[in-house]
């Protein structure tokens, strides 16, 4: 039996003006939504340029928003940059770190995306820590290979953060480490309507919770949500969402019209 809220987040990616979003709020203000945030949390991970006011203009629909990147620094000479507290005086509660694209457009590292969840904790933003491989790995049988060493470099330094905290203990708003969520997003399966099995993201999604367990504990394990992401469609969540260990779905085109988001919401929530 699953105790973990389910997670439902959008990405939107690079798509959407400030405007769009808010016409996205306003559509989703229309329509009979499920909000039922005991079963499902729903949110969106909007550009940076549409975030201001978005947070508002969601709560009462009970849509969180989230960014899709940060840097680590608190402030800095860091041109083009983002920081966690930027992030939360505009009402962000999630941060994706280390999604795919990143890492391959804009070199995100194994270490830097350790560094950004622990700073995310810290700060008080709910990292969603993106892993998964490419179609090369996986036809050479590397996916756990791959996966066990970004989601241990994650957990290392979230271990590292236990282990200081006598010395550092947690600021106010710091969040606990169960908080942490995991999305298992096979880079093949990303835009290319090509999604995994529901039984082999389960299972890898299995081995992600097992390598929790192992670093952090078994209550930990038991708490950390860990989703699916790859080509989430309204009519396939369903199939990912009944998985004994996958805890919601983290999806990008699906999740940029608001008839569509309302509809994996509602399967959310089923
Ligand atoms: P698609 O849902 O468009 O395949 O994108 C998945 C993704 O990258 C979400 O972060």
């Amino acid at each position: 039996m699953k105790t973990r809220v389910k997670l439902l987040a959008g990405n939107w990616k690079m798509y959407k003006t400030h405007a769009d979003a808010l016409a996205f709020a306003a559509e989703l203000a229309a329509t009979t939504l499920p909000r039922d945030d005991a079963a499902v949390e729903a949110v969106i991970c909007a550009p940076a340029t549409a975030l201001f006011g978005l947070a508002d203009a969601f709560a009462p629909l009970h849509v969180g928003v989230g960014a899709q990147h940060m840097h680590e620094a608190q402030e800095g000479a860091f041109t083009g940059e983002v920081s966690a507290s930027m992030l939360l005086a505009l009402g962000c509660r999630y941060v994706i770190l280390g999604h795919s694209e990143r890492r391959a457009h804009f070199a995100e590292s194994d270490a830097n995306v350790a560094k950004k969840t622990v700073v995310a904790l810290d700060r008080g933003l709910i990292p969603i820590v993106c892993v998964g491989e490419t179609l090369e790995q996986r036809e050479g049988g590397q996916t756990a290979t791959v996966i066990r060493s970004q989601v241990g470099a994650v957990l290392a330094a979230l271990r590292e953060r236990e282990a200081q905290s006598d010395q550092n203990p947690p600021a106010t708003g710091a969040l606990p480490l169960a908080s942490l969520v995991v999305a298992y997003e096979p880079v093949w399966a990303i835009g290319t309507g090509r999604s995994s099995s529901a039984q082999d993201a389960q299972e890898v999604i299995l081995l992600i919770r097992e390598l929790i367990r192992a670093a952090l504990g078994a209550e930990i394990a038991q708490q950390a949500r860990i989703l699916y992401g790859g080509s989430v469609k309204p009519d396939n969540i369903a199939t990912y969402l009944k998985q004994p260990d996958i805890d919601g779905a983290l999806v990008g085109g699906a999740s940029l019209k608001p008839e569509s988001f309302v509809e994996l919401w509602r399967q959310s929530a089923l």
